[in-house]
C-alpha cells in the first residue's frame, strides 16, 4: 500500500516517495513526480481510477471486454514427446498434446454503458491538458462507445478511428468474416496534443515501384488501417492470456502520442502488453486489472523488471517461475 499524502500541501516539499496516486481516497494533491515508479494494482478499476490526480496522464489505452456475451477463455498446451502419441513430428517422432492451464474472464454485461461510462469520465478528469486516449473495442459495441466518447470529450476531440485488421481463424460461409478491431482515438485538446509522426514506425509501400528508390527504402507512414497479424497460438509473444493484444499494435500508440518519460495508463491491463511496450521504449506505467489470473501471468511477464514495479493487493513472487528480459530500444 503506498503513503497517505492528505497532509502534504504540495507533492515536492521534499517527500522522496511522493506518488501520482494516493490510497486516500479525499486526497488529490499528489502530482506527478519523475522519481515515480511503475505501478501495477489488483482490483476493480474505479476505485482506483477515483485515486490519480486530475490532468495528470499523458496517454490512456484501454481494451476492455468488449461485452462479446461470451466468457473469454484461452487453453495452453504444450507437446511432449511420446512413442504413443498421436501427433507426428520431426523424423517420425512421436508426440502427444498435454494442457497446462486455462485462462479466462466473464465478457457479459446486462448494462455495457452503466459499466464503461463511469471509468470514461474518469478517464477523462486524469487525462493531462494535451493528453490522447485510445479506446480498443470491436464492431459490436464500437457505435454506442463513439456517441458516449462523444459526449465526454466532445465531437472535436475525436481523431481517429483505427481499423485493426487481421485474417485468421475461422471464416463463416454466411456472412462477410469480422477480421477487425477498432481503436477510438481521442484528445483532450484538439489544438494541442502530442503526435510524434516522426517516431511511427513505417511500413513497406504496397506499390514501390511507383515511388523512387529512397522513399521505397524508407517505407510509408501507416493509414488509419492497421494489418498486424494476431499473436499466434506458436508465437514467443503468446502469454496464454484470452484477448493478448499485439506488442506492435502497443509500441505503435505508444511511440506516436507519449514521450520518453512519460507515464502511460492501462487500466484492463489483461496481460500487461501495455507494460511491456513501456518497458522497452522508455515510459512508465500504471496497469489494473481485477483478475488474478492477469496479475499471475504479469507476473511472469514482468518478473525481470520486478525491482522496477510497485504492486497493490497483490504479492508477485508466488507467480514468478520464469520471466524474459526486455531489450531497451
Ligand atoms: C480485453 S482484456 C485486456 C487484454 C490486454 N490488452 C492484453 O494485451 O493482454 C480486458 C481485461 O479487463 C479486465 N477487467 C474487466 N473488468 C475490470 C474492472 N472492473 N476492473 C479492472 N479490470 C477489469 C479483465 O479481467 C481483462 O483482463
Amino acid at each position: 500500500m503506498g503513503l497517505c499524502f492528505a497532509k502534504i500541501k504540495k507533492a515536492d516539499q521534499g517527500c522522496g516517495a511522493a506518488r501520482l496516486i494516493c490510497p486516500c481516497l479525499s486526497c488529490y494533491a499528489v502530482r506527478l513526480d519523475k522519481w515515480m515508479t511503475n505501478y501495477i494494482y489488483f482490483g476493480d478499476n474505479l476505485e482506483l481510477l477515483r485515486r490519480i490526480s486530475d490532468a495528470s496522464i499523458p496517454l490512456i489505452y484501454i481494451d476492455p471486454p468488449f461485452n462479446s456475451g461470451k466468457q473469454q477463455s484461452r487453453t495452453q498446451i504444450r507437446t511432449v514427446r511420446d512413442p504413443e502419441g498421436r501427433r507426428k513430428g520431426f523424423m517420425g517422432s512421436s508426440y502427444r498434446t498435454e494442457e497446462i492451464g486455462t485462462k479466462q474472464y466473464a465478457d457479459t454485461f446486462d448494462d455495457y454503458e452503466g459499466f464503461i461510462r463511469p471509468r470514461l469520465e474518469e478517464a477523462y478528469r486524469v487525462l493531462a491538458p494535451n493528453g490522447s486516449l485510445y479506446f480498443h473495442i470491436d464492431y459490436r459495441e464500437v457505435h454506442y462507445c463513439k456517441i458516449w466518447l462523444d459526449q465526454i470529450f466532445g465531437r472535436d476531440s475525436f481523431i481517429n478511428e483505427i481499423i485493426w485488421a487481421y485474417d485468421y481463424g475461422g471464416k463463416p460461409r454466411k456472412k462477410w468474416p469480422a477480421k477487425h478491431d477498432n481503436i477510438l482515438y481521442y484528445v483532450k485538446n484538439p489544438d494541442d496534443y502530442v503526435f510524434n509522426v516522426d517516431d511511427i514506425d513505417r511500413e513497406p509501400y504496397m506499390a514501390p515501384g511507383l515511388v523512387g528508390p529512397e522513399k521505397a527504402e524508407r517505407g510509408k507512414l501507416p493509414t488509419d488501417t492497421w494489418w498486424w497479424s494476431i499473436v499466434g497460438t506458436n508465437s514467443k509473444e503468446r502469454n496464454g492470456y484470452p484477448t493478448q493484444k499485439p506488442l506492435g499494435i502497443l509500441n505503435r500508440i505508444i511511440r506516436a502520442s507519449s514521450n520518453q518519460g512519460d507515464v502511460v495508463l492501462d487500466f484492463f491491463a489483461g496481460s500487461g502488453t501495455t507494460g511491456e511496450s513501456c518497458l522497452k521504449l522508455g515510459r512508465k506505467f500504471i496497469l489494473m486489472d481485477n483478475n488474478i489470473e492477469a496479475m499471475e501471468v504479469m507476473a511472469k511477464r514482468f518478473a525481470a523488471a520486478v525491482d522496477d514495479i510497485e504492486w497493490e493487493n497483490y504479492k508477485p513472487e508466488a507467480s514468478v517461475q520464469s520471466g524474459h528480459d526486455f531489450n531497451t530500444e
